[in-house]
């Protein structure tokens, strides 16, 4: 795979498309003990790789629904680009652990299904799945049915079938947590050549401050009972990310410290969370 990133921008010029204002956003599902989110405020830029981390049940799915429009705030407001998403809509796609891909059609069907279903062409969805299939590297197997794919070329015909859409944010929620060590590093390297590729705003959701540390422009880091924002981290640094480098050694610490912390609050130890949220830029 050919990838020269470090000569790239680290934020990309991703025009005026993809931002996204969550403001005052609460959601106290039926039922449950405490809010899944409270009050939770954060702007993202256009062309931002955010990265959502944090325990087990902060908040993390729940806000990407709230942005994909499969559920709703019970307070406050979610805008994409100044207009109130109230629904699911073409300009927000979404990439889940599990591919969800019809294991009946073909790469290429399944990457041109949701350009069927809006009436596009047949020579224009060829084109447009031609293109996306190219951008992550599955050229060679357009004609594959799902079950001939390995668990990494069904993740990378997943997001093929989101860009074909051409969104104006990716929704990731832990998309590659399923694969082995080596097939998510190699995932890695292809999200930040399709992301200096296309552009978008993307949010992704992992555990993994490792994955947090190599894709992010910036890791919000969440506390859980009730699901807030702790820490906003923005990380200035190039790609490709060397992690014995210093700079990034100490983005791995810092944020891992940050989750250790919240869990440990949680389960009772002597540790001291402190409130609020907190910026840190180097
Ligand atoms: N449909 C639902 N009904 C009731 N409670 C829910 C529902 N969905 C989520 N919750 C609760 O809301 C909280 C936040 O859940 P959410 O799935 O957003 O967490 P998460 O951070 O994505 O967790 P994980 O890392 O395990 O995926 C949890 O306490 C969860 O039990
Ligand atoms: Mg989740």
């Amino acid at each position: 795979m050919s990838s020269n990133l470090s000569s790239k921008p680290n934020h990309p010029s991703s025009g005026t498309r993809g931002k996204v204002e969550i403001q005052g956003v609460s959601r106290h599902y039926p039922g449950a003990e405490k809010p899944a989110m409270l009050d939770v405020n954060l702007t993202i830029e256009p062309g931002e790789f955010v990265v959502i981390v944090g325990p087990s049940g902060c908040g993390k799915s729940t806000l990407l629904s709230m942005v994909a429009g499969l559920a709703k705030p019970d307070k406050g407001q979610v805008f994409l680009d100044g207009k109130l998403i109230k629904s699911p809509g073409p300009d927000r796609a979404m990439v889940f652990q599990e591919h969800g891909l019809f294991p009946w059609l073909t790469v290429t069907q399944n990457v041109e299904f949701g350009l069927k279903m809006a009436g596009v062409p047949p020579d224009q969805r060829r084109e447009a799945s031609r293109k996306a299939l190219d951008l992550v590297h599955l050229s060679e197997h357009t004609e594959k049915f799902i079950h001939q794919l390995s668990g990494g070329m069904k993740q990378r015909v997943a997001i093929a079938r989101c860009l074909v859409m051409d969104p104006a944010v990716l929704l990731m929620d832990e998309p590659f947590a399923a694969l082995d060590a080596q097939t998510r590093t190699m995932l890695h390297e292809q999200m930040q050549e399709l992301y200096v590729e296309m552009k978008k705003t993307v949010i992704f959701v992992t555990h993994s401050v490792a994955e947090a540390v190599r894709l992010a422009d910036r890791i919000i880091v969440m506390h859980a009972n009730p699901g807030r924002v702790r820490r906003d981290f923005r990380l200035n640094l190039p790609h490709p990310r060397d992690f014995d480098a210093s700079d990034v050694a100490y983005y791995m610490k810092t944020v891992r410290k940050e989750i250790d912390d919240e869990v440990n609050a949680h389960a009772g130890a002597s540790r001291r969370v402190s409130e609020g949220v907190g910026s840190y830029e180097i």
